[in-house]
């Protein structure tokens, strides 16, 4: 087993399920020294998460926060997750952030109401702002940051316009970052999957012709698996992408290239 991610302690946000937890998996088969399993809502899924990274021989926590709640959220989580680290290995320190958690409600433009916006814009782009100010101290030189996007930023989402619009920011957030963050050897990128096996897309996949809609996006007429996006991450955590900042990755399985 390579161990492209020896000793690193990271932080991922939304990995009790989906793209997260696969990234999470992922971070643990690289040889991560601790892992952060945070989560909203369900504790039980966090609870598998944890025991799975801990199979493989790796620390795992479990980390709480609703990221509806902004600054505050991201504040809570920090703090958490620092005095957790410090009680498993001695610091506070953190090498890799992966900000993944994201909501994705299929309302078009007509229908989306302030609540939405402000739900989508807070949990996609607020909440990782500010997890990135709060970790800032944190992240020791040389460390990662990556934030998840979609591929609705580069192909048209009517049916998505403030989720494709939450994504875009946090794509430019990525680029902004980047030189200030570089002075320390951390690169900030993000990366957009595409349709993705997930609980995020379980209902609408569950229609054959919904699913072959899907498959046919992708140059490989397929629908992304989690682990797809996950290595892709892996790699940009890893120093082999030590050389590649500020850039969005596509991870769509080309999708409409
Ligand atoms: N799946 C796709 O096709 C696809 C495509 C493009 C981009 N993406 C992006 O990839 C990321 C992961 O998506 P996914 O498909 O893996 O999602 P998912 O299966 O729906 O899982 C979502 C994760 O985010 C957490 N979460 C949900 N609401 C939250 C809140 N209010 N505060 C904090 N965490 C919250 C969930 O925690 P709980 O388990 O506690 O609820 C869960 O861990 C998202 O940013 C999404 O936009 C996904």
């Amino acid at each position: 087993m390579s161990q492209k991610l020896a000793d690193k302690t990271a932080l991922i946000t939304g990995s009790s399920r989906g793209i997260g937890r696969a990234v999470a998996l992922a971070f643990a088969k690289e040889g991560a020294g601790l892992i952060g399993v945070h989560y909203t809502a369900n504790p039980d899924a966090a609870q598998s998460t944890t025991r799975d990274i801990e199979a493989l021989g790796v620390k795992a926590v479990a980390v709480q926060a609703d990221l509806r709640q902004g600054k505050q959220a991201a504040d809570n989580l920090c703090a958490q997750f620092s005095e957790a680290a410090r009680a498993e290995t001695g610091s506070a320190g953190l090498d890799i952030l992966v900000n993944n958690a994201g909501i994705a409600p299929a309302v078009p433009l007509k229908h989306t109401t302030e609540a939405v916006f402000d739900e989508v814009m807070t949990i996609n782009y607020k909440a990782p702002f500010f997890l990135i100010q709060a970790v800032a101290d944190h992240i020791r030189d040389n460390g990662r940051i990556v934030n998840v996007s979609t591929g609705f930023t580069r192909i048209a989402a009517p049916t998505h316009p403030a989720y494709a619009a939450s994504k875009g920011a946090l794509e430019t957030l990525t680029l902004a970052l980047a030189p200030d963050f570089a002075t320390r050897g951390i690169t900030v990128n993000a990366v957009m999957p595409g349709v993705t096996e997930t609980d995020m897309n379980a209902e609408w996949l569950a229609s054959p012709e919904a699913r072959a809609s899907a498959e046919a996006l992708s140059v490989f007429s397929r629908v992304g698996r989690a682990d797809d996006v996950a290595d892709v991450i892996a790699f940009l955590a890893s120093n082999d992408a030590r050389w590649t900042t500020g850039q969005i990755i596509d991870a769509t399985g080309g999708a409409r290239i």
